[in-house]
């Protein structure tokens, strides 16, 4: 079946369109309503946004490459960010993705054989004085320990 936003999305674009000067404006807050939808920006969904919006396919592909949050493939039913910049790496950032990885069982940017968990590395997701952290789909983690670590994994996969 062709991609089309739900009737509910279609009327939160509809809200969105009014908000900017030209539509153009809408395309980022497009794209997170269709990755809300479908879970990730497919070339059906960049050709739709493109249509949609008027605007050439090879812009709206050139957002969906640029900024990080706009998943490119699949993803997992939970997105686990864990941040790896400096203040997060000096305080353990880096050992706890690794401890991630074990974990899990896949590397960062890598999804569970099951598809609960895609596991990624992230920049600062400016949460520095809670070091280390980590982003679970829209919620922060913070001052993680590997026991506070474990019950979190554990509790996306039930
Ligand atoms: S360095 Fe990790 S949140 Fe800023």
């Amino acid at each position: 079946m062709a991609f089309a936003l739900t009737e509910d999305r279609d009327k939160q674009l509809a809200d969105i369109l009014t908000r900017y000067p030209t539509k153009m404006g809408a395309c980022i807050p497009l794209l997170h309503l269709c990755q809300e939808q479908q879970g990730w920006i497919s070339e059906e969904v960049v050709l739709w946004v493109s249509n949609r919006l008027d605007l050439p396919p090879a812009h709206v592909q050139g957002v969906v490459t640029f900024y990080t949050l706009f998943n490119q493939k699949p993803v997992g039913k939970h997105q686990v960010w864990v941040c790896r910049t400096l203040p997060c790496a000096l305080r353990g950032g880096v050992e706890l993705l690794q401890y991630c990885e074990k974990k899990l069982g896949v590397h960062a940017g890598e999804t569970t054989a099951d598809g609960a968990i895609t596991l990624r590395s992230a920049e600062c997701l400016a949460s520095c004085g809670t070091a280390p952290m980590m982003q679970v789909d829209k919620d922060y983690h913070e001052n993680l320990t590997p026991e506070t670590v474990d019950r979190l994994l554990e509790a996306l996969r039930k």
